[in-house]
C-alpha cells in the first residue's frame, strides 16, 4: 500500500535522512522504531508530502506521490496524526473535528464522520462543546486521531501516539490503534514504547 524507496532529505546543509526504505502492506499495522533524532518525524512528514526528498520516491497505492501537495495526498486516503498532536487549543472540540474535514465538500458525509468518530470516542461527545485545551493528554490525542479519522482515511500515520500518557491511558490508545486496524485502517505507527509498539504491530522496523 505505501511504499518508500531509498529517501534522502536534508534541513539545509543537515543530511536527516540517508537512504530510508520500507514498505507498509495493505491490512497490516508496522511500526518504526528508532533514538531520538534519527529521522521518524521527517520520514512521515516527507510521506504525507510535508517535506521534499532530496532524492528517493514515495508510492501510495502503486502511485508515486513525491512532492505531491499535502491536501491532495490526504485526499487521496492517507492522513496524519502529528507528533505532539497539534490540536487546535482555543476551538472546541466539535471544531477541531471539523476542521479534519475540511477537504469533504458534502456536509452529509461530514456529519456522518462526525458521529462515527464519538461514538469511537465517546468521552469527545460528552465534551464536545469545551475548549480542547481542557482535555487531559490523553483525551487530546483521541482528538488528534479522531480529527484524523473525519477525513476517512485507508492509511493512517500516527508519530508517538503514547508520548506523555500515563500507562493505563497508553494502554486505552494502543488497544484503540488495534481496533481501527482491524476495521480496515492500515495503521505505520512510529513509537519511543518499543515494547507496547512492537505487541501490536504486524511487522517492525
Ligand atoms: N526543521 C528542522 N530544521 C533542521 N533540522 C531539523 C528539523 N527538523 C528535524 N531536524 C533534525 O533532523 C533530525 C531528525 O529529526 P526528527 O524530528 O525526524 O527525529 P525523530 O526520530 O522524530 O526524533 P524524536 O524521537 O525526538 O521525535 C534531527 O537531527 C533533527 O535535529
Ligand atoms: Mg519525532
Amino acid at each position: 500500500m505505501l511504499k518508500v524507496d531509498d529517501i534522502h532529505v536534508y534541513y539545509g546543509a543537515i543530511h536527516a535522512i540517508k537512504g530510508i526504505s520500507l514498505e507498509v502492506p495493505q491490512g497490516k499495522i508496522v511500526t518504526l522504531i528508532g533514538a531520538n533524532g534519527a529521522g521518524k518525524t521527517t520520514t512521515l512528514n516527507t510521506i504525507c508530502g510535508l517535506i521534499k526528498p532530496k532524492t528517493g520516491k514515495v508510492y501510495f497505492e502503486d502511485k508515486d506521490i513525491t512532492g505531491v501537495a499535502t491536501q491532495e495526498i490526504v485526499k487521496r486516503g492517507l492522513t496524519q496524526v502529528p507528533e505532539g498532536r497539534r490540536i487546535f487549543a482555543n476551538m472546541p472540540i466539535y471544531e477541531n473535528l471539523e476542521l479534519g474535514a475540511y477537504l469533504k465538500k458534502d456536509k452529509k458525509e461530514v456529519a456522518e464522520s462526525m458521529e462515527r468518530v464519538y461514538k469511537r470516542f465517546p468521552r469527545l461527545l460528552e465534551r464536545k462543546n469545551q475548549l480542547a485545551g481542557s482535555l487531559s493528554g490523553g483525551e487530546q490525542q483521541m482528538l488528534a486521531m479522531g480529527r484524523a479519522l473525519m477525513s476517512k482515511p485507508r492509511l493512517l500515520l500516527l508519530d508517538e501516539p503514547s508520548m506523555g500518557l500515563s500507562p493505563i491511558l497508553v494502554k486505552e490508545i494502543f488497544s484503540i490503534i488495534k481496533e481501527l486496524n482491524e476495521q480496515g485502517t492500515t495503521i505505520l505507527l512510529v513509537e519511543q514504547n518499543a515494547k507496547m509498539a512492537l505487541s501490536i504491530a504486524h511487522k517492525a522496523m
